[in-house]
């Protein structure tokens, strides 16, 4: 795409106003040129502030054939709807964590944005935090060596909860762990990388005024032994460490609060300075000698979020907040919820599904053209993606589906296939979801591929005919 790339924000709250309005307006490939917001006031306060066309329901803005990219800033319950809709609209969607309240919501959003060929991502801003970054940090430098534990708090006391507020309501997704737990479990999930398969989460209600947790402390298991622990809360008269991090070699805890959010409010981000009592202390052994350290914090930087969605739009390159990624955000939430309603530790399987098997699973479950075209879409994308050719496979399997028949889509993914695996035999081990596994196992799969679309091919056929 060309820039610049027209914007149109919908929600002008905190959200909205202060993060959205403000980071778009220091990207210079996005021009922010519409608000959509209900509340008369905002709606001139916006008009006031960026001189951008007000609308004051959603279907009118998305019938503004200007913009390219809305900006979901609304509250929780009505992410997958206002999503799917301005998807649908054609237009790309950035929309605000959490990304929406479940992980069905979720697939529905990923499945609409890769038929209407748009870009979905969500705006995980605490990726770029300078104390996420410092951890990741400390880690890959193997200063604490394998991490067995990370707890990350977010503790404080809130006098009166106001019970009117969005937030303060369950049903519209109100409540900790969507809140700031939704950046806390991304990062889990980011440091993690791994299968989560087991969720632990206990709550504690104790404002009576409202049907939301005062007080929740999770604990996401990875199959490769890390625990992360996730604590929340607003009842807390003493807060603790933002992260206590202990590796078999040393050990990390920092205090104190990114400086990116006050600095952003008072009109410049760019002046976040940390103060030099948050240094992260670390302390860590090499070669049986133990010694203690503080470090500078990494520079947080928020303006990297719409830098990225502007790289991807108009130069293609890769996306950083990815929303399969995201999805085991959401799923973990929802399985945490699950755990400290029924007080239990609860078993699970959350990893990112390989886009062939979320698409074969997809299909399997759906119409028999579903499932033709889905899996020879499938075949072909893998076969594309193997020889080398890397960037929209999906479109171009669909696009290429449209013009041939079943054996040959499935004869010349296999081919591909094939190809692929000989020169780029990662990229096919990756898609399959096998790596690790050994190389000769790829061969047979692919012989098996043709084969049973062939097959598959011919039934379809004889069904027809009958
Ligand atoms: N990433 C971060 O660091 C961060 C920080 C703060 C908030 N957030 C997220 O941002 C989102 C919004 O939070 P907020 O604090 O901005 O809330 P807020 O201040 O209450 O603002 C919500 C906005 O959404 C609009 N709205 C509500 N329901 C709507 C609907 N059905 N259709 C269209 N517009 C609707 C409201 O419009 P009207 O004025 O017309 O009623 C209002 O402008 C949440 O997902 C929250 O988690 C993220």
């Amino acid at each position: 795409m060309k820039p610049p790339l027209n914007v149109g924000v919908i929600g002008y709250g905190y959200s909205g106003r202060n993060f959205h309005s403000y980071l778009i307006g220091l990207e210079k490939r996005l021009n922010l040129c519409a608000v959509c917001v209900r509340n008369p006031e905002r709606r001139r306060r916006a008009e006031r502030e960026h001189g951008a066309k007000t609308f004051g329901n959603v279907d009118d803005m998305l019938r503004d054939r200007n913009i390219d990219l809305v900006v979901v800033a609304t509250p929780h319950d009505t992410h997958a709807e206002l999503s799917i809709k301005s998807m649908e609209a054609g237009k790309h969607v950035v929309v605000e964590k959490i990304m929406c309240m479940n992980a069905a919501e979720a697939e529905a959003m990923i499945d609409t944005s890769r038929r209407s060929n748009v870009v979905l991502t969500v705006f995980h801003n605490r990726r770029w935090d300078g104390d996420y970054l410092t951890v990741r940090k400390v880690l890959n430098e193997g200063l604490v060596g394998k991490p067995y534990l990370i707890e990350e708090s977010i503790l404080g006391y809130t006098e009166r909860v106001d019970p009117s507020r969005w937030r303060s309501i369950k049903k519209i997704g109100g409540g900790p762990l969507f809140d700031w737990g939704a950046h806390l479990i991304d990062h889990a999930v980011q440091i993690g990388q791994v299968a989560v398969d087991r969720v632990y989460c206990y709550s504690v209600k104790g404002r009576p005024e409202v049907d939301i947790e005062s007080y929740m402390k999770c604990l996401i298991h990875f199959e490769n032994g890390l625990t992360y622990g996730v604590e929340l809360g607003n009842m807390a008269r003493i807060d603790r460490p933002r992260w206590y991090v202990l590796g078999e070699q040393g050990a990390l805890t920092k205090t104190g609060f990114d400086p990116q959010e006050r600095a952003m409010n008072m009109g410049n981000i760019d002046g976040a300075v940390e103060d030099a009592e948050n240094y992260p202390l670390v302390r860590t052994e090499k070669n049986g000698v133990v010694s203690e350290m503080r470090i500078q914090t990494v520079r947080g930087n928020w303006k990297e979020f719409y830098r990225n969605v502007a790289d991807h739009l108009v130069e293609g390159k890769d996306l950083a907040v990815r929303p399969e990624n995201v999805k085991r955000v959401v799923s973990i939430a929802e399985t945490a919820l699950k755990s400290a309603e029924e007080k239990r530790s609860i078993s699970c399987r959350i990893q990112e599904i390989s886009p062939i098997i979320r698409q074969l699973r997809g299909k399997l479950s759906t119409s028999e053209s579903g499932l033709r075209r889905g899996y020879a879409v499938s075949i072909l994308r893998v076969g594309i993606m193997g020889c080398g050719n890397r960037g929209k496979t999906h479109a171009r399997a669909y696009a290429i589906d449209r013009f041939l028949g079943l054996e040959i889509m499935c004869l010349a993914g296999g081919l591909l296939f094939v190809l692929g695996f000989l020169f780029y035999p990662e990229y096919i081990l990756y898609e399959i979801g096998v790596s690790g596994q050994p190389l000769l196992f790829l061969l047979p799969l692919a012989l098996l591929t043709i084969g049973f679309g062939l097959v598959y091919g011919s039934i379809t056929k004889d069904q027809k005919a009958n």
